[in-house]
């Protein structure tokens, strides 16, 4: 969707355009007719944010009242959210032209409808013969917004659009290999980005026992990719380390996922997407944050060779695993990943996978289940920032008492809970044993794909936790972290 900035003359509309129609605006300025007036205030009375649509032939003018009357977190949302309805209708239409206005209201505002507008147009359609026509062109009032600005929100907004285009891709067409090549080709586009692929010879001799077993019943080599950001003048001396769980396909293992609840596995990879695309947006954007991102790939198999339950592992900091079951395999190759990524003197350490099911039937599918060790002011500066952008935390309790789940008789730890309960928290208590420095996990296994649209995330990958991260990054350039 190409967005461009423009002055919008409503009495001469050119294109169907939206003005978004603010709480407190004096009814002699709205540039509508007498009659229009009368119906949309009518409306407003009503349901102050009524959406009324006029008919301004052979246009349609789409007048989106807006109640700001809260807080503005939820206001915000409010619009991205008007913003996917109002989509849905112009699709229905077969338009592809909008312009986009405010009538008392912020940039901010503006900005978050144009967002919701762009993340709602998003369509996974490479496979259909039938494509549906969606919006390609977006004229945005230039009195609301700078060129700057825009060019900064479209740059995350792309980002967005590919790391959905990468989760949504099926495992045939996108194993570990293929998934570290484009990496690298993505990388190597960007200034200041450096990324070096692990190979399978490599990650052997580097002994990532957890990576390594993961990857035996897999006819595809694992990979390891180390992204690195490095802008001249970074705030930051020692890098943010960025983990994401990068398995493309989990089948479970030998312990394999029964009935429906092995579809949407393409989607465990969606953490090593989302800290890529971090990554490639803070350069992009030239953000002066040092960071590093750390991804793990493989899929997880029952092959002729696949470990199984009982198999004891050594992992990359020495640590030994007894594996109880197969389909807890995200933490056996973060732990790989955190203990290679704790080894680079990082300020801060932060995951993000599709860890546990335990995540969803907790806290369900409208936020991240955080956790932190070492780290609660990043952490609280973290969830503030989440409620921001509305792609909120859940902090989970972590007391070192649930060690006692994943104690083992055999090795030092066991890979899943001796008991069913607290699932999402002792996986984090696993991946925290391999931090040694300021450490936030998030599960993102509720959000990072919706089976059913959910507003402007869409269907399938949703990309949610993208401007979550980057929002942080963002403040990190203005800020030390609080002292903990
Ligand atoms: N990838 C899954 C977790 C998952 C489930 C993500 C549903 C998204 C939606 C993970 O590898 C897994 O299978 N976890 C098991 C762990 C259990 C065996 C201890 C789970 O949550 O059931
Ligand atoms: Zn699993
Ligand atoms: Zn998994």
């Amino acid at each position: 969707m190409n967005i461009v900035l423009d002055r919008i003359d409503f009495n001469n509309l050119q294109q169907s355009a939206v003005v978004i129609y603010g709480s407190e605006v004096a009814t002699r300025t709205l540039p509508f007719k007498r009659d229009e007036v009368a119906y949309i205030n009518a409306r407003r009375a009503d349901d102050a944010n009524a959406l009324v649509v006029l008919n301004r032939l052979p246009h349609k003018l789409y007048v989106q009242n807006f109640d700001s009357d809260l807080n503005s977190e939820e206001a915000l949302e409010k619009l991205r959210r008007a913003a996917c309805e109002i989509q849905k209708m112009l699709v229905k239409e077969k338009v592809q032209e909008v312009a986009v206005s405010g009538l008392g209201i912020i940039p901010e505002e503006l900005v978050a409808f144009v967002e919701g507008l762009h993340m709602a147009n998003y369509r996974f359609d490479k496979y259909r013969s039938k494509k549906e026509t969606m919006l390609n062109k977006v004229t945005v009032d230039k009195l609301f917004l700078d060129a700057k600005t825009l060019e900064e929100n479209r740059v995350l907004w792309r980002r967005i659009d590919t790391c959905r285009d990468w989760v949504n891709e099926p495992i045939m067409y996108l194993n570990a290999p293929q998934f570290a090549d484009i990496l690298k080709a993505e990388a190597e586009k960007i200034a200041n980005v450096k990324c070096t692929i692990l190979g399978q010879k490599k990650i052997e001799s580097l002994g990532m026992g957890g990576l390594l077993a993961v990857n035996r019943g897999s006819e595809d080599e694992a990979r390891f990719v180390v992204l690195e950001y490095k802008p001249k003048g970074a705030v930051n001396k020692q890098p943010v380390a960025l983990v994401g769980k990068g398995i493309m396909y989990d089948t479970g293992g030998l312990n394999i996922k029964p009935d429906d609840y092995m579809q949407e596995m393409k989607s465990d990879m969606a953490g090593a997407a989302t800290m890529a695309s971090v990554l490639l947006t803070a350069a992009e954007n030239k953000l002066p944050v040092y960071l590093m991102a750390f991804l793990p790939l493989t899929d997880n198999r029952p092959g002729k060779n696949a470990y199984a339950a009982d198999d004891i592992l050594r992992m990359y900091d020495g640590t030994t695993v007894e594996v109880v079951n197969t389909d807890a395999e995200g933490r056996l190759i973060l732990a790989d990943a955190i203990a290679y990524a704790d080894k680079q003197n990082p300020e801060l350490i932060i995951d993000a996978a599709t860890l546990t099911g335990a995540a969803v039937r907790a806290i369900g599918s409208h936020a991240i289940a955080g956790m932190q060790q070492d780290a609660a002011s990043p952490f609280s500066l973290m969830t503030i920032v989440g409620n921001q952008v509305y792609e909120r935390i859940a902090p989970m309790p972590f007391w070192k008492e649930y060690d006692e789940l994943i104690k083992s008789e055999l090795a030092d730890l066991r890979n899943c809970g001796s008991k069913p309960e607290a699932g999402c928290i002792t996986a984090g208590r696993f991946l925290a044993h391999f931090a040694h420095h300021p450490y936030i996990h998030l599960d993102i296994a509720g959000v990072a794909y919706y089976a059913q649209q959910e507003s402007f995330y869409g269907v399938g990958a949703s990309g949610f936790g993208i401007r979550l991260l980057y929002a942080f990054l963002q403040m990190r350039t203005e800020r030390e972290y609080l002292t903990a």
